[in-house]
């Protein structure tokens, strides 16, 4: 193919989502960015920003007939957008239950369904969804989050199944910590404070969040990874880029009986 790529990236506007989207245009994709923050369409640094909230479905149409305007291609769309809501599985609100959910999950599927129909069309595409490592295991008190990318994870699981014959690709990410930067994704739940029966653990378990995460991998390094996974024939359906321990706490979960895990795990997370 002659002509320049062109992927659509949401969640763009910080953290993993930004790095993939510089990376990608140093591999000369055209990039069109998608994040609530970009208040108008406008070109910077390389990169077309639109605005894109994607719990909301207008919002997902516009963004998609303003992409096509810049390209008529999806040759990918790797999809970013997250959030998560610190709790304990008892006082986490349905509400954050739902609002965790309706970004980090619902997102992915509107916009799948918008970019899969021009993928058919073009007879080729490719989907990339970032999960996480807590798409594979719970860990406590990060459970909406955990819920959600383990959606994900069988989401994509019967997408590539279906959508394979038309051409299209589908790839999970799966990143451990990585630093990227902002607190104001990871807001406490409403109804936790000192009065909670959890709060001890769940100060111990948060504090340990908060300093693996910023303490983590390079966001740069993972951009560039991504972008050259994408420029690879056939992707790999799924991409771990994580630390060595946080490959070992995988591969135990999968091996170790269950009550052992829990130990492991408790042990960590809460002092
Ligand atoms: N950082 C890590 O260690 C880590 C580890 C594992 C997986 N991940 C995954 O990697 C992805 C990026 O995480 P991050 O920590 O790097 O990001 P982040 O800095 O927390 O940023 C989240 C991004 O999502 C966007 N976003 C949030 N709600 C949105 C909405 N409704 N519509 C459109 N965009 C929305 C935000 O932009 P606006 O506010 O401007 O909309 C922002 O660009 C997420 O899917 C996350 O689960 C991250």
């Amino acid at each position: 193919m002659n002509r320049q790529k062109t992927v659509w990236v949401t969640g763009a506007s910080s953290g993993l989502g930004l790095h993939t989207a510089l990376a990608l245009r140093d591999a000369g994709w055209t990039v069109i960015a998608g994040a609530r923050s970009f208040a108008q369409a406008e070109e910077k640094e390389g990169i077309h920003q639109l605005p894109l909230d994607v719990t909301r479905e207008e919002s997902v149409q516009a963004f998609c007939d303003a992409a096509l305007e810049i390209s008529p291609w999806v040759d990918a769309v790797v999809q970013c957008a997250g959030m998560l809501v610190l709790g304990s599985c008892e006082e986490t609100t349905v509400e954050e239950y739902q609002r965790v959910m309706n970004t980090n999950f619902l997102g992915m599927v509107r916009m799948n369904q918008q970019a899969l129909p021009i993928m058919r069309a073009q007879k080729e595409g490719r989907i990339v969804m970032y999960s996480s490592i807590n798409g594979l295991m719970g860990i406590p008190f990060q459970n909406a989050y955990t819920a959600s990318k383990h959606a994900i994870e069988g989401y994509a699981e019967g997408l590539q199944m279906e959508v394979r014959p038309f051409g299209i690709q589908v790839a999970l990410v799966e990143p451990g910590d990585h630093r990227s930067g902002s607190e104001k994704y990871r807001p406490h739940g409403a109804k936790m404070g000192p009065e909670s029966p959890y709060a001890a653990a769940y100060d111990s378990a948060t504090a340990k969040i908060h300093h693996d995460e910023t303490h983590g991998s390079d966001p740069d390094r993972l951009g560039r990874k991504v972008a050259r996974m994408l420029d690879r024939k056939w992707m790999p359906f799924r991409r771990r880029i994580a630390s060595p321990d946080q490959h070992l706490a995988v591969y135990l979960h999968k091996f170790l009986p269950a009550r052992w895990n829990e130990a492991i795990l408790r042990a960590y997370y809460i002092k």
